[in-house]
């Protein structure tokens, strides 16, 4: 079996990546733009996005670029507008953009903890919600939803709170699963559990290039293209193979 002509089936297709400013989010948009699908994105970075799209002309698919700050409800409701009035609706949902904010349980201010369940818990159910409803509205029932979960959803890492957002994560996929096989759905839902992976996410999670040059510094991190393929790997497999969790980590990360 080659998965990857199992790839034609998605030409042409809608998808939703979050978060497509920047490391695993852009990579996947450019992946699934040069696979031929329609791939809407979101991010506050608009200039980001602007370069992405023009960087994508070329390319087999089609590249949507929306505003959208995904601590608001109502400017994911209206991406979602957007992307109806455009395109019909939404096909499959990388549920990838988040974030780490460095601050402690014992210690912290709630203000980053409450930032990272907006944008880490929230914002995926919401938009795993209005892309369901979408996929239902019109009979898509070979949807997918793929989240973005971390090995810090499987172990508390160094970086506390975020970790309690990503167990988090691994409920949200689980309900979602079980909530469409009680409606008989054919709609998939995955998760993608990656270690360290070389981004801006530390620079934002320390507030420092330096710190999160330190974090890279010992052996070679996953590159936000290797979780892109991942993604492509997952859409590729046939309508009746659901995979659960793809835990994924440089070869000499401990633990
Ligand atoms: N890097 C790692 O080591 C690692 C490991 C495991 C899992 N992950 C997970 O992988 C996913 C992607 O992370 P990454 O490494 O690619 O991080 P990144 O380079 O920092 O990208 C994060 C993306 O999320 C978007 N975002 C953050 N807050 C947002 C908000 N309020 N509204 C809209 N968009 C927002 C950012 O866009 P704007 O800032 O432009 O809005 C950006 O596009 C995350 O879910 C992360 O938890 C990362």
């Amino acid at each position: 079996m080659n998965y990857n002509t199992n790839m034609e089936r998605w030409q042409g297709r809608v998808a939703l990546v979050t978060g497509g400013s920047s490391g695993v989010g852009m990579a996947t948009v450019i992946a699934l733009v040069k696979q031929g699908m329609k791939v809407a994105t979101c991010a506050r970075s608009m200039d980001k996005l602007a370069q992405l799209s023009l960087d994508l002309k070329a390319e087999k698919g089609s590249l949507l670029p929306i505003h959208c700050d995904l601590r608001n409800e109502a400017e994911i409701m209206k991406m979602f507008e957007t992307i109806a009035a455009q395109w019909g609706g939404v096909d499959v949902l990388v549920n990838n953009a988040g974030l780490a904010l460095d601050s402690w349980i014992i210690d912290g201010d709630s203000e980053p903890w409450r930032n990272m369940i907006d944008v880490n818990i929230l914002a995926p159910c919401l938009c795993a919600r209005e892309s369901v409803k979408s996929m239902r509205s019109r009979d898509v029932n070979d949807g997918h939803v793929i989240n973005l979960n971390s090995m810090s959803g499987h172990r508390v890492g160094k970086l506390h709170f975020y970790s309690v957002t990503k167990f988090a994560t691994q409920a949200i996929t689980d309900a979602i699963r079980w909530e469409l096989r009680g409606i008989q759905s054919g709609i998939k839902v995955s998760e993608i559990s990656p270690g360290l992976i070389k981004s801006n996410f530390h620079k934002i999670a320390y507030d420092s290039q330096e710190k999160a040059d330190e974090v890279y510094r010992n052996g070679a991190p996953l590159s936000p293209d290797d979780i892109a393929e991942i993604v492509v790997y997952l859409l590729s497999t046939p309508s009746h193979v659901q995979v659960h969790d793809i835990l994924v980590r440089h070869v000499h990360q401990i633990p």
